[in-house]
């Protein structure tokens, strides 16, 4: 396999490994028992809550017996795991596709072709590739699903003859208009939901759509270009990854690995300290042509000419739904990295607090506070462009702080902070994450979740002995809150901030859960946490919602060759999880070879649409088609409220 062909079907990280590749791991010689066993965690006390502070319990707040005993809340019996290449959902509910890859969202949509897909012309007419984190906006009786379209599949969207080669002008045209975001009006039939096609909110932003740059970095040196000698104006959103949505009514997409889209086509002559950051964010230098090959034919992606381009993605992007003639922001205040998705939250006194994870092992976790309130119907326009950005730091005694990154914390200026954002963060120690992977809110409590979805290289040492590092050399040590050496199923870390305000810089931890396999590994840290069951068995938690009643919705993208340390958890899906007694019940089912990501609910919550991104098996169409990429519309057949 050569090397563009093998950057098709490696993941992001994988990717990275092989651009940056960072010493071997080499057998670690276990020297530090941690004061943490399964047999505590079992044995914790516990303290639930609104704002309770949970200190001297176990780190993880698994059921205990009595919780177990307690009568669930779940609606559903537990769905058995699956590995066919379908979607399944439990006794009592059933489900429907509502869009999938190349789907019209206008009537002069390109046909779309069961054996090749549809052609570059009118790519910016379907409903894009790869869906992932999704909303739904509802007003006077109108229902706008709003989804991002994370990265394409170049050997399902390409000509077969390529396999998945970019060879061609057209191929990055294409490939480019199918990613980025979907907006669409959606109704609901006897027939189920489908788009309204035609509709005048229907709309779709992609990698060259116009975009306004705001905050610290507008103007800023980093982010001058010949092409925009403002630094304020840029084209296109990029890795649309999870979501976010504000109070006011806006949707945010979330740019995750912006990196793969670069190369260069010579050698790079931009000054060290740029290329030191493209080492950190892991954009490549190189001429191969890398999983999309962008800069071969589009000179705006090649760093050799544009090196400054780079420095124009990884941003939170707000977009306001309701007006297809808006022009996107990217709200530099947020800061730059691999953005998974943005959880917001207000304080008592109204500031906006955007907590955000940054998916990369040993990176961060961040919370940004407004400097000015909401108010119901006041000026929301710059709301998200002034504010505090902070970095998570977890003490392994279940306490924390989040520090704020300012000139004098990180000895840098406000735009270099919200573009170097790593480096900020690094500077100010920081606690190396286990790849925080989504953040949600739970409106019910007042308390926050990210799913650490997995790291292969916490705890590992490299060639000189010491503990690997994250891609700006912070050790990945093996601490409280990312407790396992070759983390490969994952942990929900849990916090409350002091006094339940989420405006406030201290909090408490602990973790939800701890992903594991009992069958497999009957002690120790790999079995998982107590709440942790043969019948409920997952890896790699990632999406997540917490619904209006504060049901927890967990979503993977993980392993699913059910083999090994992962038999009995089927393929990838999505479990709801009781906050309070810690139970966990799986709920669906994704095709194999699919991940189960974003989640969103219809203006009646009598409906969960939920997307399943880049299925192996031929989903939805069967034998003979293309795999597809989908959203599929969840009900109970009594036509219940689900969540
Ligand atoms: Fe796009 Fe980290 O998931
Ligand atoms: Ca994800
Ligand atoms: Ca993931």
């Amino acid at each position: 396999m050569n090397d563009s062909l093998q950057n098709q079907t490696i993941s992001a990280d994988e990717w990275d490994e092989l651009n940056f590749p960072r010493a071997k791991v080499q057998e670690f010689d276990r020297v530090v028992e941690r004061a943490i066993s399964r047999r505590g965690f079992l044995g914790g006390a516990l303290a639930f809550g609104s704002g309770a502070a949970v200190m001297g319990a176990g780190l993880l707040s698994g059921t205990t017996a009595a919780q177990a005993r307690q009568v669930s809340r779940f609606a559903f019996e537990q769905l058995a795991p699956q590995t066919d290449g379908t979607v399944h959902v439990p006794d009592g509910y059933e489900w429907k596709v509502v869009v999938r890859w190349g789907d019209p969202l206008f009537s002069d949509a390109p046909a779309f072709d069961a054996q090749t897909g549809h052609p570059a012309a009118g790519a910016d007419r379907v409903f894009g590739e790869n869906t992932d984190g999704m909303e739904l906006f509802a007003n006077r009786g109108i229902q706008l699903l709003v989804v991002n379209s994370e990265y394409p599949n170049p050997k399902i969207n390409l000509p077969v003859g390529q396999l998945g080669s970019v060879i061609s002008a057209d191929d990055v045209a294409l490939l480019q208009q199918i990613q980025g975001v979907s907006v669409m009006e959606v109704a609901e039939s006897a027939d189920g939901w489908s788009v309204v096609v035609d509709s005048p909110y229907n709309r779709r932003i992609h990698h060259n759509t116009p975009m306004m740059i705001d905050g610290p970095a507008a103007g800023h040196d980093l982010l001058k270009t010949a092409a925009d000698p403002t630094g304020t104006r840029s084209l296109g959103t990029f890795n649309n990854c999870g979501s976010g949505r504000t109070p006011w009514g806006t949707y945010l997409t979330c740019e995750e690995n912006f990196n793969g889209y670069f190369g260069a086509t010579a050698d790079v002559t931009a000054d060290a300290r740029i290329v030191a950051q493209y080492a950190r964010y892991g954009v490549s230098t190189k001429t191969s042509p890398g999983r999309y090959n962008y800069h071969g034919f589009d000179p705006r992606f090649d760093v050799a000419t544009n090196p400054n381009e780079p420095h124009r993605a990884g941003y939170i992007v707000e977009i306001d739904p309701w007006n297809p003639a808006s022009t996107p922001v990217k709200h530099t205040a947020l800061g730059r990295f691999k953005h998974e998705n943005a959880a917001y939250a207000l304080t008592p006194r109204g500031e906006a607090v955007v907590y955000m994870g940054d998916d990369e092992r040993g990176e961060f976790m961040y919370k940004w506070v407004s400097r000015d309130v909401y108010t119901h119907g006041g000026d929301t326009s710059t709301l998200l462009s002034d504010g505090q950005l902070y970095v998570a730091k977890f003490n392994d005694d279940m306490t924390g702080a989040w520090i704020a990154l300012t000139p004098e914390t990180t000895g840098m200026d406000a735009g270099e902070i919200a573009v170097f954002t790593r480096t900020a963060a690094s500077a100010v120690g920081a606690t190396t994450m286990d790849r925080p992977e989504w953040i949600a809110v739970n409106p019910t409590a007042p308390e926050a979740y990210c799913c650490l979805t997995n790291n292969s290289r916490r705890g590992t040492l490299q060639d000189d002995g010491t503990v690997r590092g994250n891609a700006g050399g912070d050790a990945m040590t093996v601490n409280a809150v990312n407790p396992r050496e070759t983390n490969k199923y994952g942990q929900i870390v849990r916090w409350r901030p002091v006094g339940g305000d989420h405006g406030v810089e201290a909090f408490t931890w602990d973790l939800y859960v701890m992903a594991g396999n009992p069958l497999v590994h009957e002690t120790g840290l790999y079995a998982g946490s107590a709440n942790i069951n043969a019948g409920n068995l997952f890896n790699s938690p990632d999406g997540m919602q917490i619904d209006t009643t504060g049901l927890i919705w967990i979503q993977t993208d993980g392993d699913d060759d059910n083999e090994g340390d992962f038999a009995g958890m089927g393929n990838n899906q999505m479990l709801a999880g009781d906050p309070v007694t810690g139970e966990i019940r799986r709920f669906l089912t994704g095709p194999n070879g699919a991940e189960v990501t974003g989640l969103t609910w219809s203006a009646d919550r009598r409906t969960m649409f939920v997307g399943i991104q880049h299925p192996g098996a031929p989903f939805p169409d069967g034998a003979g088609g293309l795999p597809r990429s989908a959203i599929v519309a969840v009900k109970r057949s009594d036509n219940a409220l689900v969540g």
